[in-house]
């Protein structure tokens, strides 16, 4: 009760998993759950401007331009649900100039959780990721078939899953990882990712109930 909410980042190469923890930690913790990548594929499933511009980009596995993405995600972040409850903001800032636009807004987490996860293992994880249109769950052929043949039949594939493409992606994230977590190193804590999901789950819960801890214990303090 009178608790600010939590907010958190979470960020990680191309298939590291975010999309995966963030279907967890919203389950536990309740959070917005703010993911750059969904919120430009459902522009561009809608058909909107933003989707129309981003869509080009997204495709070729390339950065969409920042005065695009930072809109999005600034307004998204302002609305009530996610003041209310706080906010998981997964893919977002993902150059140093997107780090900047937050921080001259005064938005900054709680914590930052960073997912590591070696690039040979990335590539194999795109490449086998299926999505399903109806739920938005995250499965893989090999390490998380969907449930039924009924699910089976409808999941899609991701435009930018190829392996050129996922080769692109993952230059893009190391070119800009340093500078990212320059900014918020006092709070950056980075998990092997290379592990069963429940597994890098334990050690997020654990975080993340530490932080919860360690701001009860602010208020009563203070
Ligand atoms: P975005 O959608 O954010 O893609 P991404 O960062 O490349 O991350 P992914 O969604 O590919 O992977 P993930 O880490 O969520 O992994 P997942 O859980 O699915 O962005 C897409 C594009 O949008 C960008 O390329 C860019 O064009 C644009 N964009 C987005 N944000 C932008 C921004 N801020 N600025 C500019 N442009 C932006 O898992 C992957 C697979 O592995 C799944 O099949 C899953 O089942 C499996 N898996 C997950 N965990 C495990 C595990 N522990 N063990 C085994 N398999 C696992």
């Amino acid at each position: 009760v009178g608790r600010e909410p939590l907010k958190v980042m979470i960020s990680g190469a191309p298939a590291s998993g975010k999309g995966t923890q963030c279907e967890l930690i919203v389950q536990k913790f309740g959070l917005v759950h703010i993911s750059t990548g969904d919120l430009l594929r459902a522009e561009i499933s809608t058909g909107t401007e933003i989707g129309n511009k981003a869509k080009e980009f997204m495709n070729a596995g390339r950065l969409v331009p920042d005065e695009i993405v930072t809109a999005m995600v600034t307004t998204r972040l302002s609305c009530e649900d996610a003041i209310e409850k706080g906010w998981l903001l997964d893919g977002y800032p993902r150059s140093f100039s997107q780090a900047q636009s937050l921080e001259k807004l005064k938005i900054r987490p709680a914590i930052y959780i960073v997912l590591d996860v070696p690039d040979e293992i990335l590539i194999d994880r795109c490449i086998g990721r299926r999505l399903d249109p109806v739920t938005g769950k995250i499965y893989h052929l090999k390490n998380f078939p969907p449930e039924t043949e009924e699910i089976n039949a409808r999941l899609i594939i991701r435009p930018d899953d190829t392996e050129e493409k996922v080769k692109s992606r993952l230059q893009i994230y190391n070119e800009n990882a340093e500078a990212i977590s320059s900014t918020y190193s006092n709070i950056m804590n980075k998990i092997n990712g290379n592990r069963p999901k429940e597994e890098v789950f334990k050690e997020i819960q654990y975080l993340l109930l530490q932080v919860q801890e360690d701001r009860m214990k602010v208020t009563k303090s203070g």
